[in-house]
């Protein structure tokens, strides 16, 4: 396995750019169709307990907070974690950020939190079981995670060399090296990632007592595409799906 296989490595390696590209509005998925449909589902969140689930360098956790809730954003990413950090220095909202794993939530305490969020992550995530485990843990019950992931019917991706359509071999799980090469970029770079067939997502929800209530694939809206005119192909077919689901409200998790 090469360098640039492994995720967190990447993840660190790209965060420098990766916060030019979100800092400075080039991130034009999150801004003209993935924020908005998911802060929708998400509705109200005044004083609300959440956690952000891989929240990278904290744009949507800012939000989150901004928005009256108590927040917490975790990542395996130090260096995201530093560039989060910085901005609640310069503009504190109260965040409390630490560098975890998704799939140890240590520290993180059972039953807490009334909402956990995972802005297109958990697609990274290597072992998502035992992350989606982790937010059931730590969910109050009744309590909802939502995530959003690029939609795995539609995706492209990076196999034998090649970019193919995701479609063409979906019931294959493949990891897989995306290289960000945009010119609005500060400079390339790149990550890894994994397509899984959506089975896969929601059986490891299912297993961990998370009951889907909603789902979601973000259109472009015909005003959000003259603003944005790179985003057309969302008119016609969905880039991400999100999904909530909800801990069962009889399930109170607790650590052995
Ligand atoms: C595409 S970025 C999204 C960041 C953020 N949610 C956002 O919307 O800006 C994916 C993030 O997932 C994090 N990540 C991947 N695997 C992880 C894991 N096992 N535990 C914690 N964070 C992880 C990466 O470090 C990276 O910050």
């Amino acid at each position: 396995m090469t360098a640039e296989d492994h995720v967190q490595q990447a993840w660190d390696t790209a965060s420098h750019a990766w916060v030019e590209f979100v800092r400075t509005g080039k991130d034009y998925t999150r801004d003209g169709l993935n924020n908005p449909a998911t802060f929708e589902l998400i509705g109200n969140v005044e004083d609300l307990v959440v956690l952000d689930l891989a929240c990278g360098e904290g744009y949507n956790t800012r939000i989150l907070a901004r928005e009256g809730a108590m927040v917490t954003g975790v990542d395996f990413s130090e260096s995201m974690i530093d560039a989060a950090r910085a901005e609640e220095e310069t503009e504190p909202l109260g965040i409390h950020y630490h560098i975890l794993d998704a799939t140890a939530l240590n520290g993180l305490t059972d039953n807490y939190f009334d909402l956990v969020t995972c802005f297109m992550s958990l697609q990274d995530i290597e072992d998502f079981g035992n992350a989606i485990s982790e937010v059931s843990r730590i969910l109050t019950p009744g309590g909802r995670f939502i995530f959003s992931i690029p939609h795995p019917c539609f995706e492209k991706i990076r196999l034998d060399g090649k970019k193919i359509d995701a479609a063409q071999r979906y019931f294959e799980t493949a990891k897989y090296v995306i290289q960000w090469n945009m010119e609005r970029l500060l400079k390339p770079f790149r990550t890894v990632t994994f397509h899984r067939p959506l089975t896969d997502y929601f059986e490891a929800l299912h297993r961990s007592h998370l009951y889907v209530s909603r789902l979601v694939e973000p259109r472009l809206t015909e005003k959000a595409y003259e603003k944005y005119p790179y985003l057309q192909e969302a008119l016609r077919k969905p880039q991400s799906i999100i999904v909530e689901s909800v801990k069962s409200a009889s399930r109170s998790t607790r650590t052995q």
